[in-house]
């Protein structure tokens, strides 16, 4: 395991019974108060993706981590957006969350076929969010190389929702 790796998780808050009872929720705003441990968190995607010819980061509405692994590896970045956010043509997903249901959408132009695509979010929990996001790719031709995310949460089995595709993770919270 890189040495990084701990660092990177006392970083992370964990917070009980947020935003509701019974839900245990990490905050990954104190690790972005850290420049070290938010650069180490960046620089281990970035030294893991710079070499797999991806052309395409896409991030569902927090864009905190794809942004500045794009840059890093020389890919464009498409955000998915929450709905009504997105002025050109638009193709949406509906997704389950932990909490609720929602929506994402992409603007239909910003990638195209023969797109290798690295998928990024900050948490997988039941794995919805990242199945929007790589259904929205597929739609429009991209190949989905990889999911990337910071934290799992194992016991909520996202890592099934996303039926074999690669999934790499920083840090887990049982
Ligand atoms: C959180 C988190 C992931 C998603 C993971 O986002 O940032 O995107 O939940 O859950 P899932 O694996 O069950 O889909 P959320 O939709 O709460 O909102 P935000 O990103 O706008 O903060
Ligand atoms: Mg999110």
């Amino acid at each position: 395991k890189d040495p990084r790796i701990d660092g990177i998780k006392t970083k992370i808050r964990v917070v009980p019974d947020f935003p509701k009872k019974g839900i245990m929720f990490q905050d990954i705003t104190t690790l972005l108060l850290d420049p070290k441990a938010f650069k180490d968190t960046i620089d281990l995607f970035v030294e893991r993706y710079r070499h797999m010819n991806i052309s395409v980061v896409a991030e569902a509405r927090g864009f905190i981590f794809g942004v500045p692994i794009a840059l890093a590896i020389g890919a464009k970045f498409v955000p998915l957006r929450k709905p009504k956010k997105l002025p050109g043509e638009i193709i949406f997903e509906e997704y389950e969350l932990e909490y609720g249901s929602d929506r994402l959408e992409m603007h239909v132009e910003a990638v195209d076929s023969g797109d290798r695509a690295l998928v990024v979010d900050d948490l997988i929990a039941t794995g919805g969010t990242l199945c929007a996001a790589m259904n929205l790719l597929r739609r429009v031709g991209a190949e989905v190389v990889e999911c990337a995310c910071v934290i799992e949460l194992p016991e909520l089995n996202g890592r099934e929702r996303l039926e074999g595709k690669a999934l790499y993770v920083l840090v887990e919270y049982q």
